[in-house]
């Protein structure tokens, strides 16, 4: 029985290997040389055309990283919310969450100062209304629209229109150097004077748009607000270097934030902060809880201010400071110094005309604010073109990381109507004193535009 299984195992094991034999040779007969060769060819080029692509393509992306680097401008933009938030539970919340949650049980009091005040304000820079665009813009909390006509003037006016409230600034079209309503097809001209009605012969009554003044300056569009609707008070400056493009537009950033607009320009005034907040080096980062022990931190910025030019310009609605801003390496060796001579221009323009060690440098601050305790804070900086494009990038890099740590501050303090200021302080009393001319009245509280539990974002 034994023998009988051996031998039928043995049997069937030589039928196994015959067959297998029988395959291999036919398989033999397929994969000739000539197919081996042309499949090894067919995946050399598809390997050698991939890899080239890869390495083009890594190539292609160091050479727009250079060419950028090297010529274009800067352009950076913080929304609400990407900055100046950090979680204050001990659970997982969408970034959304907290922002909303920090705003609700944010104590900022209804003692803080009106929240618009009188001024010139920037809507847009002006590159951004080419001719025939419309667009819809909100400040000062109220709904706008600035649009540019064929003759390339630009006209801002309420957003809604006054036969039956339509916002020209969705769907509004520009016609020569009038406005289109999207409804009707009323024309308003740049006066928002309505000069036609498609399909009247009569012009209505009251059918007029209400205008705001309007500058173009210095690449940006502004607009007066007054609380009482009166005329501009006085002019906004020209600045030479940006006006008449002696300078080349090197870039800007842009960050929104929720504070009263006042807490931003005094922050200039502010000396004692300027040296400790500000104090670390941009590489030790915007946590202001850890970039004091940041390896980064190597060196220091050492912040000398002159406010004793404060209120001797001249001119009662500009204040101007200097300030001397220095690098210090491993606290002991002075490195580099930039001067910079500032220019507070009512209460939402700052004009900083900087000195370089490679040159001279114009940056134009504007603050806006949209709703009362939500701020749009933008610095372009425009340079001679013997400046390198990368050191004015370096140079809006660090600006962004010091507004950052501000914004840290900001998005969260309460803000109180009488602080401790010591004697050391008081020049930011004085500064206190010079910004309530911009208020008067009439100029709205925080209770009398937004209830307090209405501040979902
Ligand atoms: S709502 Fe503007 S034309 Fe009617
Ligand atoms: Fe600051």
């Amino acid at each position: 029985m034994e023998n009988c299984l051996v031998r039928n195992f043995y049997r069937a094991t030589l039928s196994m290997a015959s067959h297998k034999s029988e395959m291999t040779s036919s398989n033999n007969d397929i994969i000739s040389p000539e197919f081996v060769a042309t499949s090894i060819t067919i995946f050399a080029v598809v390997f050698s055309s991939y890899v080239t692509y890869y390495v083009i393509k890594r190539i292609w992306r160091i050479v727009y990283y250079l060419y950028d680097l090297i010529f274009l401008p800067y352009e950076l933009i913080r929304p609400l919310g990407s900055v100046g938030y950090t979680n204050p539970e001990s659970y997982e919340m969408t970034q959304r969450q907290i922002v909303n949650l920090v705003r609700r049980r944010r104590k900022q009091g209804l003692e803080i100062p009106p929240v618009y005040p009188n001024g010139w304000f920037r809507i847009m820079d002006s590159r951004f209304l080419k001719k025939g665009e419309v667009k819809q813009v909100t400040a000062m909390g109220e709904n706008l629209i600035a649009f540019r006509g064929k003759s390339g003037n630009v006209s801002v006016m309420d957003a809604y229109c006054t036969h039956m409230g339509a916002n020209l600034g969705v769907g509004g079209r520009v016609s020569g150097d009038c406005i289109q309503c999207p409804f009707h097809g009323w024309k308003f001209n740049m006066e928002g004077k309505c000069v036609e009605v498609p399909y009247s012969d009569k012009l209505p009554k009251n059918g007029d748009m209400k205008t705001w003044h309007s500058r173009e300056m210095n690449g940006n569009i502004y607009v007066w607000y007054h609380c009482d609707g009166t005329d501009p008070e006085w002019e906004m400056p020209s600045v030479p270097q940006v006006d008449k493009q002696q300078y080349a537009y090197a870039g800007r950033i842009e960050h929104h934030i929720n504070t009263h607009i006042q807490d931003i320009p005094e922050n200039g005034y502010d000396e004692p902060h300027l040296n400790y907040l500000h104090q670390p080096l941009v590489l030790a980062g915007v946590n202001l809880a850890t970039h004091f022990d940041s390896k980064f931190n190597l060196a220091g910025n050492i912040m000398e201010t002159d406010y004793s030019t404060m209120l001797q310009t001249g001119e009662k609605h500009v204040a101007k400071i200097s300030l001397l801003h220095v690098f210090e390496v491993f606290s002991r060796w002075r490195m580099v110094y930039v001067n910079f001579q500032i220019y507070q221009i009512g209460p939402g323009v700052v004009h900083l005309h900087v000195t370089t060690p490679v040159g001279k440098i114009v940056i134009i601050q504007n603050i806006t604010p949209v709703e009362p305790m939500d701020q749009i804070l933008t610095h372009a900086l425009f340079k001679p073109w013997y400046i390198p494009n990368i050191i004015a990038k370096a140079v809006l890099w660090g600006l962004t990381v010091q507004v950052d740590r501000d914004l840290m501050v900001w998005n969260n303090r309460r803000i109180l109507a009488k602080p401790l200021f010591l004697k050391e302080e008081k020049v930011q009393k004085t500064f206190r004193r010079w910004y309530k001319q911009f208020y008067t009245d009439n100029s709205p509280r925080l209770g009398d535009t937004k209830k307090e539990g209405d501040l979902d974002w």
